[in-house]
């Protein structure tokens, strides 16, 4: 069996195609660099350029080593034909990405119920310009904290149920219905403004789509309770910027916490680098696990070998 592995950063790709050579001992692993056309069967890879994928129709899947498609299923959408017809595209589940969705997660939320941002700001503010004054603010009532997840599904359910644990009231939003235990659940469309009213805390971990592409806009925020805060672990393409920016400034929304942007990494002039309420992370709410991501694909290929089904299979008509 021949594996081809790609991902743009090189630094750790010799490191990966060892850990696949280890896990699948009878398997021949590959980087692949420009020009090579030689025959694989499967491909393992990362933001891959789309010249990899000529002549590869006889691939029999191809594994990415993420959780998000968008950036795979763009090149599609950019120039037809790219990817080869009828090869199955398997994302990563969890591989322990769900607990550092969590952690993050809960982190900011707690951050907010008990107002350390502000406590923070009050902080810096003192420097220079005397001391800021010593007061303590009443934290918000966990009661009404309503926090609301946007995807509940393999990353999602998981930081959605722990939200709940702190004892917060969750809502959970998805496409087809869910029934997860301590958190009330909408879905589709036509649920989304009764999921998002009066939320004091929406986190986002949808998939980018065409679908949900800018669903974190003005209209959206225009649901919350006044006042209320941003946690967005997914995609950039889903925020819609200068509606973050007017909501932050009309206090609409009183802060948000950033992890993933439009353009990344996020450029040195960009208005969120020193805006006050705007908390940044670069793209590591979860990053990938090398051990155990190359185990569950290889556990995969295993498994297609013996000709039996597996998860993570990308709807291709659905975009995730
Ligand atoms: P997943 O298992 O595919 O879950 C996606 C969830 O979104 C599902 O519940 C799905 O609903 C829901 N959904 C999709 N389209 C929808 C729509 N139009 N309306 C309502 N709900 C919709 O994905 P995952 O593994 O949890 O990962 C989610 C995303 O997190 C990834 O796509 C990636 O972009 C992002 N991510 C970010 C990082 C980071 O470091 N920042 C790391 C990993 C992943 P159904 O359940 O009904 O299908
Ligand atoms: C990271 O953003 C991922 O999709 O795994």
């Amino acid at each position: 069996m021949k594996i081809l592995f790609y991902k743009p950063e090189s630094d750790d790709a010799r490191a990966w195609v060892a850990l696949l050579a280890r896990a699948l001992p009878s398997a021949d692993v590959r980087l692949w660099t420009p020009g090579d056309t030689a025959p694989a069967d499967y491909a393992v890879l990362w933001r891959p350029p789309p010249e990899l994928f000529v002549g590869r129709e006889h691939l029999r899947a191809i594994f990415l080593i993420g959780a998000g498609v968008d950036a795979l299923l763009a090149l599609e959408r950019r120039a037809p034909g790219t990817l080869p017809t009828g090869v199955p595209i398997v994302r990563l589940e969890d591989t322990g990405m769900a607990e550092q969705m969590i952690e993050y997660a809960m982190h900011a939320a707690l951050r907010y119920l008990r107002r350390f941002d502000e406590y923070e700001l009050a902080q810096r503010a003192s420097t220079g310009a005397g001391a800021a004054p010593w007061q303590a603010l009443v934290p918000h009532e966990r009661e009404s904290f309503h926090v609301g997840v946007l995807g509940l599904g393999v990353l999602g359910a998981r930081v959605a149920r722990a939200l709940a644990s702190l004892g917060l009231p969750v809502r959970g939003y998805s496409r087809s219905v869910k029934t997860i235990e301590g958190v009330t659940t909408f879905a589709g469309r036509d649920a989304q403004p009764a999921f998002l009213s009066g939320l004091k805390l929406l986190v986002n971990l949808l998939p980018s789509t065409p679908d949900t592409d800018g669903i974190l806009n003005r209209q959206t925020f225009s649901h919350l309770s006044p006042g209320a805060y941003l946690v967005n672990l997914a995609r950039g393409a889903h925020l819609v910027e200068p509606d973050l920016i007017d909501a932050l400034s009309n206090g609409r929304l009183a802060a948000a916490t950033l992890d993933v942007f439009a353009q990344e990494p996020l450029p040195a002039e960009h208005p969120f680098w020193r805006m006050p309420r705007v908390t940044i992370t670069p793209h590591i709410s979860a990053l990938t696990l090398p051990e155990p991501a190359v185990q569950q694909i290889a556990r995969k290929i295993e498994a297609l070998t013996r000709g039996e089904e597996i998860g993570g299979i990308v709807d291709l008509h659905r975009g995730y």
